[in-house]
């Protein structure tokens, strides 16, 4: 494995090593895995848990890390080849990414959707062309359609919890003030699938998943896939319901009229207690957080002992562990 952009291209077997050595090192947090090595981080965007849980795991594994935000604490970089550069950015990509390179043993990079175009969005364009720009291993800290340490983390995580490889697995589409990209509908949709669940998307008229989408569900193992309105059809029989916002893909590119469709949604998509207690009482509650409280979610799921918010934040530490460790192997190759 030379570089982590995606659970979608890993094997069955690597995700099972992976998780394994996860699961070694929840228990036995310190190894000398990174010893005299250097991980760089790129943050395009904010973050609380990847960041963090990034800097504590390399130190927990005996190397170090520096944090590089453009455009905060660095030049603000440009990815269009042909450029004129006479705007905000300040340094290519092309020049950027060799030269970190130099300084670290893997680069981990945040780059979000731009949610311009959704072609170019879903190819996960900028993303690979960094990891191909990258000299050294290299990983996804999420991108414009994906964000496979998330993914890893909430596999491990319903492992945790008993869930069968084949039980239903519901996403559910919340409210939230603004259109967001896929990267994590599509990341915990993947992991779902090649675990061979039953996959259910819930979410109300016009918020569909493009077609691309779903139809690489069912060749990566879902047991079955369908969009559901009905909530009760939906959650019916839910081991897990993992709640979500996306946006409207028919409106891709056009938050303003994105809102406007979304704005009537607000009340009947917060994800509520009595969404459980009428049809899904033995779903745990997943969320991947940040989540907007009594928006998105009421105060009584998040609460409650169903949801298993912080465990998945948690193992977000133990599985990127287990990734810098197996790139590690790759820099002494
Ligand atoms: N879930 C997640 O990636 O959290 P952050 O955006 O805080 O890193």
């Amino acid at each position: 494995m030379r570089n982590f952009l995606s659970l979608r291209n890993l094997s069955r077997g690597v995700i099972e090593e992976l998780l394994e050595h996860a699961r070694h090192l929840k228990r036995n947090p310190h190894s000398l895995d990174l010893l005299n090595k250097v991980v760089g981080l790129v943050f395009m965007n904010p973050s609380l848990r990847t960041l963090a849980s990034m800097q504590a795991g390399i130190s927990q594994l005996g190397g170090s890390s520096f944090v590089i935000q453009p455009g905060q604490n660095s030049w603000n970089l440009e990815f269009e080849d042909g450029a004129v550069m006479d705007g905000i950015t300040v340094e290519h990509v092309k020049e950027a990414i060799p030269v970190l390179g130099k300084y670290c043993d893997i680069l981990g990079i945040r780059s979000f959707a731009l949610q311009h175009n959704l072609a170019e969005d879903l190819e996960d364009r900028r993303m690979g062309v960094m990891a191909e720009l990258s000299p050294v291993p290299f990983v996804n800290l999420e991108s414009a359609s994906d964000h496979p340490c998330q993914a890893l983390a909430d596999w491990l995580t319903i492992d945790e919890c008993g869930i069968g490889r084949s039980e239903k697995f519901v996403l559910s589409w919340a409210f939230h003030p603004k259109p967001l990209p896929f990267a994590v509908p599509r990341a915990a949709l993947s992991m779902a699938a090649q675990r061979g669940m039953e996959i259910v998307i819930h979410g109300p008229q016009g918020y569909e998943l493009p077609d691309q989408m779903m139809s690489e569900l069912q060749s990566f193992g879902a047991r079955s896939v369908q969009f559901e309105t009905d909530r009760r059809k939906a959650l019916n029989g839910a081991r897990v319901l993992y709640c979500k916002s996306w946006v409207q893909h028919r409106l891709y590119g056009d938050p303003e009229k994105e809102m406007n469709a979304r704005s009537a949604l607000r009340e009947n998509w917060c994800v509520r207690e009595k969404w459980f207690e009428d049809y899904a009482p033995h779903a745990k509650f997943m969320h991947c957080l940040p989540v907007r409280r009594n928006v998105k979610v009421e105060d009584r799921v998040l609460d409650n002992d169903r949801s298993i918010v912080i465990q998945q934040s948690e193992n977000r530490l133990h599985v990127q562990k287990a990734v810098l460790a197996r790139l590690a192997q790759e820099v002494k190759a």
